[in-house]
């Protein structure tokens, strides 16, 4: 159990927020498999507030694990009011502020990443959402804007300085995308800028890197993302890990297992037309896992319902494909 926040966390290892992923389906899933804290994908504070209903959709619960809503926006009475909107809408344990998106349309806006660039403004945000709501506010940002530019740890000092309950960095600069590697050693020294809880992102893609983050950083805990993509499982492998245990074998039932539980609860979410397009990019990801399954991930890219994803995972166990291992 590790303290968050308030909250009591089964272990250190939480979902990352990611758009287009952790909708409540998936959220579900890795929490089932032991994912301590959820985030939902980034929601716009101004879709939510002129009444964009694909935004509050964003914004459901599922699954067994805590989970914070994510928003971004770059208007301090705006991010407040859609704080207060969001809660409304699902009872969340906590508000993460995004100030790492380097996504260029949001950059371009002033919001996500740009925000890295004015510390005035995201104070003024962090500061206008903590007054709003009771529940805990976080922050979530990358190493800074540019290699020029590496302010993560002047960054965290200005969000606890502004009520912010715990940061997350992303060790890698919005110009850097997703391109390079996460540079622990910022990470580390963002632990040693603030006493609030830091949480560590990036290129947390396995139960040993995962360990190596936690170790070289001194973070509090850190979020997967990419490495939980068609293996949520890696949340119970982290826990093993923790405990200097072996992990489990994941067997090709279990991997079909999931995944059409995945679909199925996608399908009760969003209805099976939309459900089943979206569910494409996770059944590719699943089959990923597995040795031999090209064919069948051209079946997977145009699947139209559930028929179709409970005939393919008939297929792995019919032609008998073999986990990589
Ligand atoms: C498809 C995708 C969508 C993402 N969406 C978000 C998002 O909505 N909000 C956010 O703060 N970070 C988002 N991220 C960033 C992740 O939360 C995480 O910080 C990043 O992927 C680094 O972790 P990883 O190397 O373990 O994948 C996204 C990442 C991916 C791959």
């Amino acid at each position: 159990m590790i303290s968050f926040c308030g909250l009591e966390l089964r272990s250190p290892f939480l979902l990352a927020p990611m758009a287009g992923i952790t909708d409540p389906a998936f959220r579900s899933i890795c929490a089932d498999y032991g994912a301590a804290l959820t985030y939902t994908e980034m929601v716009s504070a101004k879709g939510l507030i002129y009444q964009d209903k694909k935004s509050a959709e964003l914004l459901r619960l599922g699954g067994s694990a805590p989970c914070f809503a994510q928003l971004f926006g770059s208007e301090p009475e705006i991010m407040a009011a859609a704080a207060e909107k969001a809660l409304a809408i699902s009872p969340f344990d906590g508000i993460d502020i995004n100030m790492g998106c380097p996504v260029p349309k949001i950059v371009g806006n002033g919001e996500g990443s740009a925000l890295m660039k004015d510390l005035r403004l995201a104070s003024q945000i962090i500061a206008a959402v903590k007054s709003a709501v009771r529940v805990p506010v976080t922050v979530k940002f990358r190493s800074g804007f540019d290699a020029e530019h590496i302010n993560a740890p002047e960054f965290a000092r200005m969000a606890e300085a502004s009520g912010a309950d715990a940061v997350c960095v992303h060790g890698r600069t919005r110009t850097q995308m997703y391109s390079g590697t996460s540079d622990r050693a910022v990470v580390a020294s963002v632990r040693q800028a603030v006493k609030i809880p830091v949480l560590a992102s990036g290129d947390a893609l396995s139960p040993q890197a995962c360990m190596e983050i936690l170790r070289d950083t001194g973070a509090d805990a850190v979020m997967l993302a990419r490495g939980a993509l068609g293996r949520p499982w890696i949340f119970e492998d982290c826990e093993a890990a923790l405990r200097g245990e072996e992990t489990r074998l994941h067997t090709e039932d279990e991997l079909t297992e999931t995944l059409l539980r995945h679909a199925e609860l996608i399908c009760r979410q969003k209805g099976e037309g939309r459900a089943i397009r979206e569910m494409r990019k996770h059944g590719m990801w699943y089959l990923a896992g597995l040795r031999g399954a090209k064919p069948l991930k051209l079946r997977m890219a145009q699947a139209e319902t559930l028929a179709d994803i409970a005939d393919i995972c008939d297929e792995v166990k019919r032609s008998r494909l073999r986990m990589k291992r």
